[in-house]
């Protein structure tokens, strides 16, 4: 399963990237703002800023809705980088779009995806990925972790090469359920993947042998 990292944060993709597991960033305009990166200008540099710091694959949202201007904005955010995949949202010209950009060999993340019958006409356009959003499900009191399984079963019924990003992760359970289901990739915020680390037997069990060392050596 890949990891990407769902934050503009240029410290925490560092932090991530340094941990050695890192294979993508995603990025929206939420997360932009909340780094204060606003204007064309600085965001197409923070976009470039992100593109150096990490190997591959970097998403990168459009901000307008008409099939037009879309994939004016989707070639332009490709032109960037290799490693931008343009990011667009499932509606009815999105779709149209991520046709469009997949025949340009644009890659594609098909974001804002809360149903199967979404996945399906994402993958049938030809997206690269498909985010569903489980936190958001599941903070509406719906099984987000559902809709992944149901998105599986899909896509390898009929072999779509589609791949399932599984984004609005809230914990490391999430991540750990995604790659019970086999989502493909999961894009989760610096503490989800960091918590992935933690049991407190491996704290105690260190301090244990540290402390026998130390004891043995005569410390
Ligand atoms: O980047 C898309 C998605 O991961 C957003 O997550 O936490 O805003 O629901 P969240």
């Amino acid at each position: 399963m890949k990891f990407f990292i769902d934050t503009a944060n240029l410290d925490q993709i560092k932090e991530a990237h340094d941990l050695g597991i890192l294979d993508g960033v995603t990025t929206n305009p939420s997360l932009m703002a909340k780094e204060g990166i606003t204007g064309e200008a600085n965001v197409i540099a923070h976009y470039k800023a992100i593109c150096a710091i990490v190997d591959a694959n970097v998403s990168a949202e459009v901000i307008s809705t008409t099939f037009e201007e879309m994939i004016k904005e989707g070639e332009a955010l490709a032109k960037l980088d290799p490693k931008i995949v343009v990011k667009i949202p499932m509606i009815k010209d999105g779709v149209k779009a991520i046709k469009y950009l997949t025949g340009k060999g644009i890659r594609t993340n098909c974001t804002l995806i809360f149903s199967a019958g979404q996945a399906l006409l994402a993958a049938k356009a030809g997206a690269s990925y498909v985010s569903p959003f489980l936190g958001r499900l599941d903070d509406i009191s719906t099984d987000g972790l559902q809709l992944i399984e149901d998105i599986r079963l899909i896509f390898d019924n009929y072999g779509y090469p589609t791949e399932i990003l599984a984004a609005s992760i809230r914990g490391p359970l999430h991540i750990v359920n995604c790659a019970k289901l086999g989502a493909d990739v999961i894009t989760a915020p610096l503490a989800a993947i960091t918590a992935l680390l933690k049991h407190p037997l491996t704290d105690s069990g260190l301090a244990t042998f540290l402390a026998d060392h130390a004891k043995a050596s005569g410390k």
